[in-house]
């Protein structure tokens, strides 16, 4: 028999077991233990970026970028001190990255432009030849196999020079950029049939610009960040409206954003409100302006800002503002939303954040804190918790939010610190997974899904510390020789059936291609 001492322990480990249950299952469904089907049509791929893989960061007439200036002249704001100079040699590896695309059986692979290799001035006056060459090689490669090419306009990598003149923060950056686009537009488009304009904007305006965890590095916090948003957003909408005027009507195609965003999840129900601007301040910043039915920034930012911007002695809001015409033109330019996400945080607020942020600053501006519990899971990144219910409740929220708009997973994928066997990642790609079929399951429009990523690759200030490669890539090989990892085997079978089945265990010795392709 149990002492009354020991039945309240055990009851208040039973109640704390429960509510950790519970509480981070509100909306999740049990994982499914049965083979689940895609929807007819679904399409799958994997991504990469220029400046993470290509390498040949000064061949055949390319001009430095803000990664090339950054990694060349501070080598060590990298981890382990290195760059992207060779990469993963994509530029001269390109048919091997497609001999993988095929072993996977993929739709689709998604790859940005370097737009100093396409424009070495940054500007129209002067087509690098060579490096259009590049990319027609990958293109005509893909398509020979009916792989499809989904391709970013900008994945992070300004050309320094158009840094030198503000980059994102002046406003004729919209004009250099719309006439990037136009020529990648006709370079491309008669065989591109799926564009992105940008990549993450949150991410390189917030950390390049309002602090120092990406190139450039400006760290002027609490202004930049927003400059940088507002220009962003606009050139976007003029790339896309050139799109739609200029190209669709010869050509068809469609046109969207990936737009980064986390789950935030409110700590107690008093943070109910709060985890909702979060989610507002963060990828609303960017969504609002575009999906919403009114466009601008989410009201929460325009009055949380300028009332601050106010007290704190500016002249006008720190956010800056769009004119009618701008609202006008960014709203509804996207035919797709392109979503990258990769975990979720917790968020609260209380009296202890008084003072805790920089002031000016985008978190004071934002008013809450944000953290994961140590029990997730993690692996090579900090940042990156498995919490595959969070992504399920995203993809609720984007449908309810903006009216069920298609959208396209552009990102999804998990860190190691290398080796073959990367039973954590397919445990998270199932997961993932499962999630986008619960909320396909309630309506969610989700016609496409991308892993990050098809191989392992510069990964930003982590260098090559982190592994997010279904191929392991060895970076002391000529050849940066690649090799499946059992997730790449795992994933060929979802792709091969168009199912995911919780206890397929592929056999790893050989990795063959099945041209259905
Ligand atoms: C970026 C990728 C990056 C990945 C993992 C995404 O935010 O688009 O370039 O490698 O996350 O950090």
């Amino acid at each position: 028999m149990l002492t009354s001492g020991r039945l309240l322990l055990t009851t208040f480990i039973l109640a704390l077991l429960s509510c950790i249950l519970l509480c981070e299952s509100k909306t999740v469904k049990e994982a499914r233990q049965s083979v689940r089907k895609f929807p007819d049509r679904f399409q799958f791929g994997t991504a990469t970026a220029s400046y993470q893989v290509e390498g040949a960061w000064d061949a055949d007439g390319k001009s430095p970028n803000i990664w090339d200036h950054m990694t060349h002249t501070d080598p060590c704001s990298i981890d382990d001190c290195r760059n992207g100079d060779i990469a993963n040699d994509s530029y001269n590896q390109y048919k091997r990255d497609v001999e993988m695309m095929r072993e996977l059986g993929l739709d689709f692979y998604r790859f940005s432009l370097s737009w100093s290799r396409i424009l070495p001035t940054s500007f129209p006056d002067k087509i690098n030849e060579a490096g259009v060459q590049y990319y027609n090689n990958l293109i005509n490669e893909m398509l020979k196999y009916n792989i499809q090419p989904m391709v970013t306009l900008y994945h992070w990598d300004l050309p320094q020079k158009l840094q030198e003149m503000g980059g994102w923060t002046n406003p004729h950056i919209v004009d250099w950029f719309s006439d990037y686009a136009r020529v990648a537009f006709e370079l491309f488009g008669d065989r591109v049939k799926n564009w992105i304009t940008f990549n993450e904007p949150r991410e390189f305006c917030y950390q390049g610009y309002g602090t120092v965890t990406k190139a450039p590095k400006l760290n002027i916090q609490g202004v930049a960040e927003y400059m940088c948003a507002k220009n962003v957003l606009v050139a976007h909408a003029k790339a896309y409206h050139i799109y739609d005027k200029e190209f669709r009507p010869n050509i068809g195609g469609t046109i969207g954003i990936t737009i980064g965003a986390l789950w935030y999840e409110p700590e107690t129900e008093n943070d109910v409100q709060l985890a909702e601007e979060v989610g507002q301040f963060e990828w609303g910043q960017y969504a609002h302006p575009i999906f919403s039915k009114t466009g601008d920034f989410p009201p929460v930012m325009k009055e949380r800002i300028a009332a601050k911007s106010a007290a704190q002695g500016f002249k006008r809001s720190r956010l800056p503002e769009f004119t009618p015409e701008e609202v006008e033109i960014v709203r509804g330019s996207a035919d797709f939303f392109g979503l990258n996400h990769y975990t979720t945080n917790m968020v609260y607020k209380n009296e202890s954040l008084n003072g805790y942020y920089d002031v000016p600053s985008y978190y004071d501006d934002m008013e809450a804190k944000l953290y994961q519990p140590n029990h997730w899971s993690a692996g090579a990144s900090f940042w990156l918790k498995d919490v595959p219910w969070g992504f399920y409740n995203l993809l609720t929220k984007i449908t309810e939010e903006y009216d069920n708009p298609p959208v396209f997973i552009t990102e999804n994928g998990f860190a190691t610190r290398g080796g073959l066997d990367d039973d954590d990642r397919i445990t998270y790609v199932r997961g993932y997974l499962n999630a986008l079929l619960d909320a396909i399951e309630e309506g969610s429009n989700i016609p496409v899904y991308t892993v990050w990523s098809l191989m392992d690759n510069f990964e930003w200030m982590r260098g090559y510390t982190e592994c997010y490669g279904l191929y392991e890539v060895d970076y002391e090989s000529p050849q940066r020789t690649r090799t499946p990892r059992k997730s790449a085997f795992v994933y060929k079978e979802i792709v091969r059936s168009r199912a995911l089945d919780p206890h397929y265990e592929p056999d790893t010795t050989i990795m063959t291609i099945d041209d259905g392709h």
